[in-house]
């Protein structure tokens, strides 16, 4: 083996085995197939790498349009175990769900596929306030409907996401004739909502965010809540006042917070926060985390030390919103114009670690981790690629909706471990 294709050789080989892959032999990496995996493992490693991957109008525009074309870009696809089915491998375990919208569960494909890999669904964008109920005397059901009835037919959950979230509330919640509207009008309005939405799907929604993302980072206050027009009318007896309505609308459903945190400071405040609302009695059975993680990662310590304290106040946890992107958390559409968004192998190996080590500290915490949901079914509804502006590839099947390598190690693990 010539000096040169022992380096590509030497750089490849983390990289497969963070893939929970098995990586090539010595010896044969360039010329005969490897003892261990066959002649493809040995082939496809190099090669991609070799090419410099190049950006294909085509793959941007399927990631953009939703049209699934077989991607060049995928560096290890022939390596995944396409027999794979997830919620298969976690049915021991919790539901592995995913979110979906109307057009998802409606297109014939993506719908067997859907139901083939995941036991849960969680409506994306079509049962949040400002969707659903765009105006005071209209909802708008036919979209969440379609997801509800497909996750009927399908025997899969459903999370309800979200009752209330103001970032996502229409505008009418807020005003009364030009004025701000006053505290009994805002919560008269909050309780038809809650009631109307809860008892439409009544015994068909197992669990709802009823609240989200409204404890405000570290920084920005010292009261719980964001300075947000639900707090400005209410201050922050909003917050135990929508959870004791939509307990009373369906007490059989899951009531859940859910946040996202990356640091142990916004982590501490909304632990806090919710061991204040359970003393107090406010009806909380759980905490959605949502963990949108970038490909800079998250720490495993702050992930399982979370769940346990969490787990203190008693209450149970869930992984909402699981991706890794292929850029930094932080990253910004102006941040990554000039990045590449080749998705090499490297990245892949990346994302392969950080997706294995949220699935294992969710097993090691099985009963007090009660799902876990990805933000996309699959790299092709991505909602990344609009935001920032470029390829992404940050969910577990790729753009044509086929495992990808780090599924191998997702689902291929000892019991208890
Ligand atoms: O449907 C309209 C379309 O008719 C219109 O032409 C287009 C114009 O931009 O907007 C479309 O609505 C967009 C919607 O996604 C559907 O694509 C909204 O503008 C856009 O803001 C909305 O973004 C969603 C975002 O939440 C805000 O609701 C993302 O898809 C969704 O992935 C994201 O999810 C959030 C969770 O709910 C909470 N946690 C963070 C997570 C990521 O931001």
């Amino acid at each position: 083996m010539n000096s040169l294709s022992k380096l590509k050789f030497l750089c490849v080989v983390p990289t497969f085995l963070s893939l929970g892959l098995l990586a090539p032999s010595c010896d044969n990496a360039n010329s005969a197939p490897s003892q261990t995996t066959g002649n493809t493992v040995a082939k496809t490693a190099i090669a991609p790498r070799d090419t410099g991957l190049v950006q294909t109008a085509a793959d941007t525009d399927a990631q953009k349009t939703g049209t699934a074309t077989q991607s060049p870009n995928y560096p290890a696809a022939d390596m995944a175990d396409t027999t794979v089915q997830l919620k298969r491998a976690y049915r021991n375990y919790f539901p592995i769900g995913t979110a979906v919208d109307s057009k998802m569960v409606t297109d014939p494909r993506t719908a067997s596929f859907i139901a083939k890999q995941y036991s849960s669904v969680t409506p994306v964008n079509d049962m949040k306030p400002v969707n659903i109920h765009p105006s005071e005397n209209v909802y708008k059901w036919a979209p969440a409907d379609k997801i509800v009835n497909f996750a009927v037919q399908n025997g899969l959950k459903v999370r309800g996401h979200c009752l209330v979230w103001f970032y996502r509330m229409p505008h009418w919640f807020f005003w009364d004739n030009g004025q701000l509207a006053s505290k009994e009008l805002l919560y008269s309005r909050l309780d038809s909502h809650i009631n109307t939405v809860m008892s439409r799907y009544k015994g068909k929604v197992y669990a709802y965010d009823v609240l989200n993302e409204t404890v405000a980072k570290t920084t920005e206050t010292t009261q719980y809540s964001r300075i947000d027009t639900l707090y400005k009318i209410a201050g922050e007896d909003y917050i135990e006042h929508v959870f004791r309505t939509a307990r009373k609308a369906d007490p059989s459903a899951k009531l859940f917070y859910n946040d996202t945190f990356y640091d142990e400071a916004k982590r501490d405040k909304i632990y806090a926060f919710l061991k204040e609302m359970k003393a107090k009695g406010v009806p909380i059975d759980g905490v959605g985390i949502q963990c949108h993680i970038g490909i800079d990662g998250m720490s495993e310590e702050l992930l399982s030390n979370s769940i346990d304290m969490f787990a203190k106040l008693g209450l149970e946890v869930q992984i909402t919103e699981l991706d890794v992107s292929i850029f930094n958390r932080e990253a910004k559409a102006k941040t990554v114009a000039n990045d590449s968004d080749d998705y090499t192998i490297d990245k892949e190996g990346k994302q392969s670690d950080i997706f294995n080590m949220v699935f294992k500290v969710c097993r090691q915490r099985k009963g007090v981790v009660t799902g876990i949901t990805t933000w996309a079914p699959a790299d092709i509804n991505n909602y990344l690629t609009k935001r920032l502006g470029k390829r992404n590839y940050p969910n577990l099947f790729d753009n044509n909706l086929k495992p990808k390598p780090m599924l191998r190690k997702i689902t291929d693990f000892k019991a208890g471990q």
